[in-house]
């Protein structure tokens, strides 16, 4: 049996915990959320810490789930691996490269298991796009445009995801199409550009995150990728498009689906398990859903269960790291998730885009990770 303790147990934790105490030989000992961890601890039969400390002291507790909002990752995840327990963390794994640094440190110091929540490894498509790149299909990858767009209208609260110094804004809150170029791209960018801000969200109604950022990052041998993210698009849209020398490969999650196109040939192939997976998503982007979520930028919140195709991902991601706590091999595939590579290379790059935006200028990635 390998006991999971929770911290943060909102939208997602929620689901997480849910996740894995499905797992025959899993089980949720504790939460910890100082606002929602009752009906969940109730829900599961678990017990509530009174205090982050009181969660991480438990000698019961195995392995720590961060997912807690993204500024407040660093505490639980360096107290967890001090008192020996492994952890896994949401994304954005943290808002600076420094404090990223010190929380794989911890867990490397301490002789445990990190695990970076970066879901988008686990969808079906991302997973087949990888393998057809891998075997050389597409040729060589010269480029990837991600976008992950939409428009907001006032919500009836402000939530911190859009603070920008509690989420990061949609550039750290939204770091899963950072984190698949890279690894489309096989590592870091030698250096990043960002531009924009915020151009049509000002009242005081909808926090301050910048709602247009366009990224551009510059790879070796002649390897480009942008990156649009925002609140500010009229016409939304959410894909990543994967452009070789000899074919190229659209992961569409907006009208859900993947297409691989050699030889002015199409193949059409699932982005999630199944084709209700994709439609549902689908739906959701086209504001049919009745789950509560914004059409555009889709927001979870505590209380609101996740839609089908995430769950049936936070399933395969939460089935993974029990595989790994019951000490399975990590395959080449999803090496960098656990070695702590992937969280810092996305914090990396995203604070290179930060640092671009402030100063004005292309910045090194060198400048950031100091090599
Ligand atoms: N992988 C994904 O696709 C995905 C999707 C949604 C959210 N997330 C990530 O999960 C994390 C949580 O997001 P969410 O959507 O569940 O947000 P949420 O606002 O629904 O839940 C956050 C919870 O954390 C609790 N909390 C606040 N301060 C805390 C603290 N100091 N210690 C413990 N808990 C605390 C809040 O009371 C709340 O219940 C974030 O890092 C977010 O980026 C990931």
């Amino acid at each position: 049996m390998i006991n999971y303790a929770i911290v943060g147990t909102g939208y997602f934790g929620a689901d997480l915990a849910r996740s894995l105490n499905k797992i025959e030989d899993a089980k949720i000992v504790t939460v910890y959320d100082p606002e929602n961890a009752e009906p969940i601890a109730k829900e599961l039969g678990s017990d509530i810490s009174n205090s982050l400390d009181e969660l991480v002291e438990r000698p019961d507790v195995d392995c720590v789930v961060v997912a807690s909002p993204n500024y407040l990752h660093r505490e639980p995840v360096v107290k967890a691996a001090e008192h020996g327990k492994h952890v896994f963390c949401e994304k954005p794994i943290a808002l600076s490269y420094e404090d990223c640094r010190a929380m794989v440190d911890a867990c490397k110091e301490n002789n445990v298991i990190f695990m970076a929540g970066h879901i988008m490894n686990f969808f079906n498509g991302v997973h087949h796009a990888k393998e057809l790149i891998s075997q050389g299909t597409i040729g060589k990858v010269l480029y990837c445009h991600a976008v992950r767009t939409g428009w907001e209208d006032t919500q009836k609260s402000i939530s911190w995801k859009k603070i920008r110094e509690k989420s990061g804004g949609h550039l750290y809150h939204h770091i899963h199409e950072l984190d698949c170029v890279q690894f489309i791209m096989g590592g870091l960018p030698k250096q990043a550009t960002m531009m924009g801000g915020n151009v049509a969200h000002q009242e005081k109604d909808f926090g301050d995150e910048d709602d247009l950022i366009i990224a551009n990052l510059e790879f070796d041998d002649d390897r480009y990728a942008v990156l649009e993210w925002g609140s500010a698009f009229r016409w939304g849209e959410h894909y990543i498009m994967i452009q070789g020398t000899k074919g190229a490969i659209k992961l569409d999650l907006f009208n859900c689906g993947g297409t691989l196109r050699v030889d002015g040939k199409d193949t059409h192939f699932l982005i999630h398990e199944t084709q209700a997976e994709d439609d549902d998503r689908t739906n959701i982007y086209h504001g049919n859903s009745i789950g509560g979520m914004d059409g555009a930028i889709q927001y979870g919140k505590p209380g609101i269960r996740t839609p089908l195709w995430l769950a049936t991902d936070i399933d395969k991601e939460m089935a993974y790291l029990q595989y790994i706590m019951k000490g399975g091999e990590v395959s080449d595939e999803f090496a960098k998730l656990l070695t702590g590579e992937a969280a810092l290379e996305a914090i990396a790059t995203a604070d290179a885009c930060t640092r671009s935006l402030n100063d004005d200028r292309k910045v090194k990635l060198s400048e950031i990770i100091g090599e």
